[in-house]
């Protein structure tokens, strides 16, 4: 059984500057980012290398569309080193940038072991406390032409440095705030009840879960603000919950959130949200013995109280409010075909469950959220 993956070093700094100057980031280095991210950090800190701005290729979770412009514009500069600045969808865009050109993007995923070679050094700096992508050797886009959003994972897709910096999240508005730190809450519950969950994970997972709950409860109790006091937190927690999941992996959550998300432009973690619950429900009544009820007891110790997936029911309510699939636009016809292409396309994700979930079962949790 493997215990533990471990593979980027991990760096934290205070300040981006001193990223800068430790690093000694310059002409022969290239970033990847958005500028509602870098422009304020232009204005404070003298930096000469060249800049991909990710949103002139497409505002969408990114794309095999985008990310072939994106190669063809990088391929233009004489560089060394990638520096990815920003949230998962940049951070995993930056992954896929620093391979090989051995061929089309449809060739990676033919054989990913074979096929994915990287051949630049890689940087990831997170800007929101979410993916975990900077731990992780993942990444996700959109397949045009399947019109699904798939991840390609090998040993390749790691980064070399994940670079840990808590001033960068002051620009991260609220609702985006909750959306990504819950998607963080996520990979760590489901790292924690996955099949493959290790001593090493459950560490990390526990302390994941444990930072983001008592953020979320002093939230709760004295207000939205709070949070920035807690930055470093959450964006270690992100990063616990990285490791965590990249051993043991995600599960049925994550594998219902693409076909919605896709089908409706609704962003990895708010849609990941939409299933949270529903999902852990779902394991309550069908394997009520098997690590749920390991789940249970860790969240009843924190909120002490007997009934713990309640508890965070009523605080994820509180700090964060849910609709229903409806209120993005779904309907009942959504509902076979999602259970489906699910069923079809996230074994990726679902091998991971300890309960094996059929395509009936997921039509359920579907059907419980429209
Ligand atoms: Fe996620």
């Amino acid at each position: 059984m493997k215990f533990f993956q471990v593979s980027p070093e991990i760096h934290g700094f205070n300040t981006f500057d001193e990223f800068l100057e430790e690093f000694e980031v310059s002409s022969k280095d290239v970033i990847l980012t958005n500028r509602v991210i870098f422009e304020p950090l232009q204005e404070k800190s003298k930096i000469d290398c060249p800049v991909i701005y990710s949103e002139d290729y497409g505002t969408s979770e990114p794309t095999d569309e985008m990310v072939q412009a994106m190669m063809d514009k990088i391929d233009t500069y004489d560089y060394d080193r990638l520096i990815a600045v920003g949230g998962g969808a940049v951070l995993d865009t930056a992954k896929l940038l620093v391979l090989e050109r051995t061929g089309s993007i449809d060739f990676l995923y033919e054989n990913p072991q074979e096929n994915v070679k990287k051949a630049k050094t890689l940087i990831c700096v997170p800007t929101t406390a979410g993916t975990g992508s900077e731990v992780t050797n993942v990444a996700v886009m959109i397949r045009t032409k399947m019109d699904l959003k798939m991840g390609i994972q090998t040993q390749d897709m790691f980064c070399d440095y994940a670079v840990l910096i808590p001033e960068l999240l002051d620009t991260v508005g609220y609702e985006l705030f909750t959306h990504t730190t819950v998607d963080a809450l996520i990979h760590s519950v489901e790292a924690y009840i996955s099949k493959n969950a290790t001593p090493f994970t459950d560490l990390l997972a526990e302390h994941a879960i444990e930072l983001i709950l008592e953020g979320y409860m002093d939230i709760r109790d004295n207000g939205k603000d709070v949070r920035f006091e807690r930055n470093n937190e959450y964006l270690l927690a992100s990063t616990y919950a990285g490791l965590s999941f990249g051993t043991a992996g995600c599960g049925t959550v994550h594998a219902c959130s693409f076909a919605f998300g896709g089908k409706y432009d609704v962003p990895h973690g708010e849609a990941c949200y939409q299933f949270f619950i529903e999902t852990l429900r779902f394991f309550q009544r069908n394997n009520p013995d098997g690590n749920i009820s390991k789940l249970n007891n860790y969240l009843s110790s924190i909120f002490d109280c007997e009934d713990g997936l309640g508890a965070l029911d009523d605080l994820l309510d509180a700090v964060a409010p849910l609709e229903k699939m409806s209120a993005y636009g779904a309907v009942e016809a959504d509902i076979k075909p999602f259970a489906k292409a699910t069923y079809e396309n996230q074994q990726r994700l679902l091998k991971n469950n300890e309960y094996p979930v059929d395509e009936k079962d997921l039509e359920e949790i579907f059907r419980l959220r429209l």
